[in-house]
């Protein structure tokens, strides 16, 4: 049985006392009865006093981003190490929006997927496609070359600790959710293709989440699809009332 996930993607949003008062809330309302993991990933210079805000609690925290080297001239970088300082060991890789803006590409990914292996860093593998991809058929190669550049090159053992979040881009921050029919369509066509390469039990095991315009009002239809394991949220994560009725929504 995998156990839900929901998973805030904060993004570019929340000062300090902006993060702090958020994170003050969720405490105050989050429960999981330990029926879902529940993760906030705010940005790099609020997660030490997340991290400290957090502990003891139910909440996780992680990183949105991180660089494939351990140290070194890389202006702006933040390393695995440097996070793992603070107590942070779990990190998202290849957002949609880093792969846009920031030019992210597979070779990018595969090293950092392989540097979250080696920091024994949970990876929040993301995948998805372009509107351009779904509207030409392409929709399932496309997810699934990401996955066969950035994560195919690692060893079983690594996935123990790998949750992919299909997000498809069309459906991130534009009010437009893929039907939950869409979801588990392309969930499932993830989990053949980790079968193929893997085998059947690994593939059983991985959580895959879905990711894009999850709200309180769309996510238990999402998450009740067979091979939907959770969500990552963006928009709807950062008020502590949705936040925690899409919680709600992914217990069992
Ligand atoms: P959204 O973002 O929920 O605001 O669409 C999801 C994401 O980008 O992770």
């Amino acid at each position: 049985m995998r156990k839900k996930i929901v998973a805030g993607n904060w993004k570019m949003n929340k000062t300090l006392p902006e993060a702090k008062q958020l994170i003050q809330e969720l405490l105050s309302k989050v429960n999981t009865e330990n029926k879902v993991e529940v993760y906030i990933a705010p940005s790099f210079v609020n997660l030490p006093e997340a991290v400290e805000q957090t502990k003891n609690s139910d909440i996780k925290v992680a990183a949105q981003n991180m660089h494939f080297e351990d140290s070194g001239a890389y202006t702006g970088e933040v390393s695995a190490d440097m996070l793992k300082a603070i107590g942070v060991d779990k990190v998202i890789l290849g957002h949609s929006e880093r792969r846009a803006y920031f030019n992210e590409t597979d070779e990018m990914l595969q090293k950092k997927a392989h540097k979250a292996y080696e920091k024994q860093m949970m990876n929040i593998f993301c995948v998805g496609e372009k509107l351009e991809d779904r509207q030409a058929g392409k929709h399932f190669e496309v997810v699934k070359s990401q996955l066969e550049n950035a994560l195919f090159s690692l060893p079983m053992q690594a996935y123990k600790n790998i949750v992919i979040a299909y997000e498809p881009v069309w459906a991130i921050g534009t009010g437009e959710t893929a039907s939950p029919e869409q979801a588990q369509e392309m969930h499932k066509f993830i989990r053949e293709t980790l079968a193929k390469k893997y085998g059947r039990d690994l593939a059983d095991n991985v959580r895959i989440l879905y990711g894009g315009s999850v709200k309180p009002g769309n996510a238990k239809e999402i998450f009740s699809q067979p091979d939907v394991d959770g969500g990552l949220i963006g928009g709807a994560s950062l008020d502590a009332d949705s936040f925690n009725a899409i919680i709600e929504a992914a217990k069992n």
